[in-house]
């Protein structure tokens, strides 16, 4: 099923298809013909008669330049087919990636969801360079050898095949041990490979914890079975080739023998035998192979269903046909009567009210789970509540066009992505196009400048893996220079100065309350300093705003 969805794909290419399919049909049509003239040679010769020979020589010579060029042709448009197919795949997941909300890929991991781009496309790209063509061709090999052999000899086509009957168990036998050791291979690989990443990536804190010997110990037990599992399987694929040669061998007895007593008694030439013998080669290397070309199709199919079950995806959250963008005029937030559950089984909002005034400064906090971060995600519409709405200026913010929302309402998130690349291009991200001075003045209202400034190469320093290493505070404030500088008329600061000491995120909000005046800002905030600088405190357990504290300033 899923390998059909594949074709429209596919038929996008179909110069890069027909070319393929025709070579590498052309090319097993020539590898038919060639013991054909070798039979008409080796009779020629053992008749004497010499001016025959030059003709069926250089014939084979001819069909087998003919034949690898054809394979040459047929294998080199298969793999560009493959690199398209590939690209489109990859492209279409990227878009979707984008579309989809952000619950889709807490629930299915951004491990697995990386894994769809890549190792995915390329089983399904591997399908096509090499599975689809050779899976044609040995057909077609094997359709071609058994007629040719039939047209010589049906009797001694019957002993052939009875030789190699009873070795197709044990081929096939071979072929699903290596198939089943691959596939496990392949799952500790994946292990491995995420348990990697979390010890890399979590090193910093596991640091003279106990949690570091426990990683290791995941590893090197991972580590040694994948060692064990590849190990056995690169014996059986060594093995699989002596097998391969003695069903061979085992059907050229056969074929000599019962060949030799037909000549001997003058049913079959000598020539007959030799092109027989030839066939006989022919037919047992594609049917054998087929068996592992099934695998190769198994596992494209189901790396396929796993690229569609992407695709297929409904975004949890989508634009109105004719949304209007949003203006917002005075920057009043409304939580009416909100209900929103993530999984829905466990309300974490329940009938929530809350309206934060324009303008206003409006601290929110609250005990861990109780709800905060998902107001944030709300009305930015990362979900959608269940029951009641989320309006901006009176407007609910599902009537509007997502990228006029998310311009004019900022939210700087707990946890702080910073992109591989420069500070400059880190804080510029949020308004293409930004003048260095919009940079810098932003980054003076987060308070980074100084910092930025002192660093080597500035605003050109880069961040990230290759680059400086930043704390905590410092990233938070480069996530809220970013924000600030899109210039939002309302602003939604979601714990993001936790790791900033005291004294710069009182500067911070002395900086957004005079400089955002008349923008409307909310902070999730656990601190009392901050609670002490806003207009209004509100606290918010179990998804209900249970009390509000309104402060003179
Ligand atoms: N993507 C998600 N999928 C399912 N449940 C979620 C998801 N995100 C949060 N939750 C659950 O929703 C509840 C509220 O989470 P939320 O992040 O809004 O709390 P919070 O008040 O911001 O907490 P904290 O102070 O720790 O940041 C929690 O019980 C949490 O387990
Ligand atoms: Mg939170």
């Amino acid at each position: 099923m899923s390998l059909s969805r594949l074709w429209p794909y596919v038929r996008r290419h179909s110069k890069h298809l027909a070319i393929s399919t025709a070579a590498i049909l052309g090319a097993s049509v020539a590898a038919i013909a060639s013991p054909l003239l070798a039979r008409a040679a080796v009779n020629a010769a053992i008749a004497g008669r010499v001016s025959e020979l030059l003709l069926p020589a250089t014939g084979i010579v001819a069909l087998a330049c003919v034949r690898g060029l054809l394979g040459f042709v047929g294998s080199v448009s298969a793999r560009r087919l493959a690199e398209l197919v590939a690209l489109d795949l990859r492209v279409e997941l990227y878009r979707k990636l984008q579309e989809l909300s952000l619950s889709y890929i807490f629930r299915e991991g951004a491990g697995r969801l990386v894994a769809r781009v890549t190792s995915d496309v390329e089983e399904v790209k591997r399908l096509f360079a090499f599975g689809l063509a050779a899976f044609a061709g040995n057909t077609l090999l094997i359709i071609l050898s058994l007629a040719a052999m039939l047209s010589i000899s049906p009797p001694l086509t019957g002993i052939v095949l009875a030789v190699l009957a009873p070795l197709a168990p044990i081929v096939k036998r071979l072929a699903g041990r290596i198939r089943r050791g691959f596939r496990r291979a392949r799952r500790i690989y994946a292990n491995m490979s995420s348990t990697l990443r979390e010890i890399v990536v979590g090193m910093a804190s596991l640091r003279g914890v106990s949690a570091e010997e426990y990683a290791e110990a995941r590893f090197r037990r991972d580590n040694d079975e994948y060692a064990r599992t590849m190990i056995e399987v690169e014996r059986l694929r060594a093995l699989a080739l002596p097998t391969l040669s003695a069903v061979t061998l085992g059907s050229l007895l056969a074929v000599y023998w019962a060949g030799g007593l037909a000549v001997a008694s003058g049913q079959l030439t000598v020539g007959d035998v030799v092109a027989f013998a030839m066939y006989a080669t022919m037919l047992s290397w594609p049917v054998s192979s087929l068996g592992l070309l099934v695998t190769f199709i198994e596992t494209a199919r189901a790396a396929a269903s796993r690229v569609f079950e992407v695709l297929d995806a409904k975004p949890a959250v989508s634009e109105k046909p004719g949304a209007i963008p949003l203006r917002v005029q005075r920057g009043e937030v409304r939580f009416e009567n909100v209900w929103f559950s993530y999984d829905g089984k466990r309300w974490v909002l329940k009938g929530l009210n809350l309206t934060v005034k324009p303008g206003e400064l409006v601290a929110i906090t609250g005990p861990p789970g109780s709800g905060k971060t998902t107001l944030a995600f709300l009305a930015i519409r990362l979900f959608d509540p269940q029951r009641g709405r989320v309006l901006i200026d009176g407007v609910d913010v599902r009537d509007v066009t997502l990228d006029s929302l998310r311009r004019q309402v900022a939210v700087v998130h707990q946890d702080v992505y910073l992109f591989p690349d420069t500070i400059r291009n880190n804080i510029a991200y949020a308004k293409p196009g930004a003048s260095d001075e919009e940079v810098v003045r932003a980054a003076k209202l987060a308070r980074i400048h100084d910092f930025i400034v002192s660093l080597p190469r500035g605003y050109d320093t880069p961040v990230g893996e290759r680059g400086v290493t930043l704390s905590g505070g410092q990233r938070q404030r480069i996530a809220l220079a970013r924000a600030l500088l899109a210039d939002p008329k309302i602003i939604f600061l979601d714990d993001t100065t936790s790791e900033v000491d005291a004294e710069t995120e009182r500067a911070i909000m002395d900086a957004l309350t005079k400089h955002f005046r008349g923008r409307t800002v909310i902070v999730v905030t656990q601190r009392p300093s901050v609670m002490a600088l806003a207009d209004r405190v509100v606290v918010v357990r179990d998804g209900r705003v249970v009390k509000e504290v309104a402060r003179r300033r």
